[in-house]
C-alpha cells in the first residue's frame, strides 16, 4: 500500500493506519480506493476479530482532497459515483471497527471517524464540518451521522458555521464513547477495546453490529423486531450453546465463532 500502513499489533486485532503524511491525510481517491481493498480483505480474514482505524498525531485525516475536488464537474461527479466508494469501503464492513483520532478530523476525516462502530479521540484532537467554507457540503454522511450523534441543534451549528470543536467536546457530546489525554493512549485504548471484542464469539459479535447498526435505519417497533429475529437466530449457532452451556458448568467458553 502507498496511503496506509497495516499491522496486527495485537492477536485477531488488525490497526491500519492512514499514511499520506504531507497532506495530512487528506481522502484522495487512490487512498480510498487502497483502505477498501484493504478493508475487504480484513472483513474475510478468520484471523481478525476487529480493526481499529487511525491516522498520524497530526492528522486523523484533514478531509476529501480539496485539490482533487476543486474541479469536479457535476456530471462527472454524478456519473462517476464520486464517494460512493466510501460507503462501500467502510460502512460495509461486517466486523467491529473503532476509529481512533486524534490531530485534524475534518470534513471528509470527519465523516470517515463517524463510519466506524465506536469512536475513540484524544482530548486534543480537533473536529469539524467545514464543507461550508469551501461552498459546499458534507458528502459522506457528515449531516446524517453526526445529526444522529449530537442532536441537531449542535449539528446545525457544526455544519452551518463550519467551526470546529475538540475531542473533549465530542466526548461530552457523544460523538466519542472515550476520550484519552494523549494520542498514544487513545491508540492503545482503541486496540484493547479491539482486542476484547476480538476474543469474543465472532458470529455474536457480527449479528451485535447489525442489530446496533439497524436502529439507525429503523423505526423502534420495526427494529425491536428485527432484533428479536436475530436473537432468536443466534439459538441456532454452536458459540451460543458454548456460551450459555460454559456459564452453567462454571467454565470459560471456548468460543467456535460459529
Ligand atoms: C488537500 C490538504 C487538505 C485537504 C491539508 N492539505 N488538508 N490537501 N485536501 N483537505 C495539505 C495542504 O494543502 C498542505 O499541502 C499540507 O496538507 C499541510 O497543510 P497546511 O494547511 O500547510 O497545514 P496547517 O497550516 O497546519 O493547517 C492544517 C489544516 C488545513 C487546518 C487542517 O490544512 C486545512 O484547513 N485543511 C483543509 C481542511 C478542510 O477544509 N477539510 C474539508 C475538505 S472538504 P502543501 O502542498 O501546501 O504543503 C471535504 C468534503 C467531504 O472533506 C465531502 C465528501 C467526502
Amino acid at each position: 500500500y502507498e496511503f496506509l500502513k497495516l499491522s496486527t499489533p495485537k492477536e485477531g486485532v488488525a490497526l491500519v493506519t492512514l499514511h499520506r503524511p504531507k497532506a495530512l491525510n487528506a481522502l484522495c481517491t487512490p487512498l480510498f480506493k487502497e483502505l477498501h481493498t484493504a478493508l475487504a480483505s480484513l472483513d474475510a480474514d478468520r484471523s481478525i476479530g476487529a480493526i481499529v482505524i487511525t491516522g498520524s498525531e497530526r492528522a486523523f485525516a484533514a478531509g476529501a482532497d480539496i485539490k482533487e475536488m476543486k474541479d469536479l464537474t457535476f456530471s462527472a461527479a454524478y456519473s462517476g459515483d464520486f464517494i460512493e466508494l466510501w460507503s462501500a469501503a467502510v460502512a460495509q464492513v461486517k466486523k467491529p471497527i473503532i476509529t481512533a483520532v486524534n490531530g485534524y478530523a475534518l470534513g471528509g476525516g470527519c465523516e470517515l471517524a463517524m463510519m466506524g462502530d465506536i469512536l475513540y479521540c484524544s482530548a486534543g484532537a480537533t473536529f469539524g464540518q467545514p464543507e461550508i467554507k469551501l461552498g459546499t457540503i458534507p458528502g459522506a454522511g457528515g449531516s446524517q451521522r453526526l445529526t444522529r450523534a449530537i442532536g441537531k441543534s449542535r449539528a446545525m451549528e457544526v455544519i452551518l458555521t463550519g467551526e470546529n470543536f475538540s475531542g473533549k467536546q465530542a466526548g461530552e457530546w457523544g460523538l466519542a464513547a472515550k476520550v484519552f489525554e494523549t494520542p498514544e493512549e487513545c491508540v492503545e485504548g482503541a486496540l484493547g477495546t479491539a482486542e476484547k471484542i476480538a476474543r469474543l464469539s465472532r458470529v455474536a459479535v457480527k449479528a451485535a453490529k447489525e442489530v446496533v447498526n439497524k436502529s439507525q435505519d429503523l423505526g423502534l417497533r420495526e427494529g425491536v423486531e428485527f432484533e428479536r429475529r436475530v436473537f432468536h437466530g443466534l439459538f441456532g449457532s454452536r458459540d451460543q450453546k458454548i456460551g450459555m452451556g460454559a456459564f452453567a458448568k462454571k467454565e470459560k467458553p471456548e468460543w467456535s465463532h460459529e
